[in-house]
């Protein structure tokens, strides 16, 4: 009976500490965030939500953690839903292991310091509807696999340092309502899929990124530019035919008022205050 009891409380004891030691785990990489002792149980941690059964699936600590790296045990919460570090000073760059939280619904790590590139591992949240990385120091290209993102809603990448061209995939995400890039280093032409698409596109201070209304713009600058030249060249050469035809008559009424025993001499004069283009045309028809 003595050790019947005896058993049970010992299988008890074990469950307990073995429940404290996956709930201990999971705290790793919030305890290093916030630069807690690794003894501490963080699901005591206001803006921390566990589950009855110890896993954190909501992580609210936005404002509250230092100048650290994401920990790559990240990926190992794999019961997380919902992950917010934004306005801190989280610095390094995004872990790949990021994208191993298939559950994960809400991501936003905005207004922190993170650099590097955006993992393409983070297309395998296929559960995710909203993600924030703005204002950070990402670099590298918008990596295409994040239109693996069915369930996507908004998506914002703005004030980054993110290069190259815009991944017409992304048009594809079904339910995709914003597209925020603003504020990159983004070249190439907007994908007309996009443009077409009912995606809000946001892509303000992008310096090298060309859209098709940059090339209507372009157009209707051309079709301005062309006639006007065309018809200060014409105006510019009428009056020019003009003044040349009034010389002309000046200079045949002037040599028909002299006499006609005018020496060669007296043309030449004549034509030397003249102008020099019209001299030869002057002389003719007066011989
Ligand atoms: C963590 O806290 C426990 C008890 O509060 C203490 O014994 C331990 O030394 C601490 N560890 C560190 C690394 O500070
Ligand atoms: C996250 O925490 C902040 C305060 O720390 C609070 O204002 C905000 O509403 C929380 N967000 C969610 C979704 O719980
Ligand atoms: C993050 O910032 C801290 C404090 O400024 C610094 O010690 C650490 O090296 C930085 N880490 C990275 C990856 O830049
Ligand atoms: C987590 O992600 C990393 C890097 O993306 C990968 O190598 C690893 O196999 C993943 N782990 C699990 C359990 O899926
Ligand atoms: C952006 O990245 C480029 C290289 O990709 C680098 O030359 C430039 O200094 C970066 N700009 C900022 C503001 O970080
Ligand atoms: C934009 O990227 C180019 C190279 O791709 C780099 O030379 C330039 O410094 C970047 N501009 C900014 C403002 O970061």
């Amino acid at each position: 009976m003595n050790i019947f009891i005896l058993l049970i409380t010992l299988i008890i004891t074990v469950k307990c500490i073995s429940a404290q030691s996956t709930i201990n785990e999971e705290c790793f990489v919030v305890n290093e965030l916030l630069q807690k002792n690794q003894t501490y149980n963080c699901c005591q941690e206001e803006g921390v939500t566990c589950s009855n059964d110890g896993h954190i699936t909501k992580i609210n600590i936005s404002g509250k953690t230092h100048s650290v790296s994401i920990p790559p045990e990240i990926g190992n919460l794999i019961n997380l839903k919902y992950l917010y570090f934004g306005k801190s000073k989280i610095n390094g760059s995004i872990p790949p292991e990021l994208g191993n939280l298939s559950n994960l619904e809400y991501l936003c790590l905005a207004h922190n310091k993170l650099s590097d590139s955006i993992p393409p591992e983070l297309g395998n949240l296929i559960n995710l509807e909203y993600l924030n990385f703005r204002d950070n120091r990402l670099s590298g290209s918008i990596p295409p696999e994040l239109a693996k993102l069915s369930k996507l809603k908004t998506l914002d990448l703005s004030s980054n340092n993110l290069t190259g061209s815009i991944p017409p995939e992304l048009a594809k995400i079904p339910k995709l309502n914003t597209l925020q890039l603003s504020i990159n280093n983004l070249s190439g032409f907007v994908p007309k899929e996009i443009q077409k698409s009912n995606i809000k596109l946001y892509i303000a201070n992008n310096p090298l990124l060309e859209t098709k209304s940059t090339n209507i713009k372009l157009i209707i600058i051309i079709c301005l530019v062309i006639p006007c030249v065309l018809f200060i060249a014409l105006s510019t050469f009428y009056v020019y035919l003009k003044n040349k035809r009034r010389n002309s008559n000046n200079e045949n009424d002037e040599s028909s008022n002299m006499s006609s025993t005018v020496s060669s001499q007296q043309y030449k004069t004549n034509n030397n205050n003249n102008n020099e283009i019209c001299s030869d045309i002057v002389i003719k028809p007066n011989n």
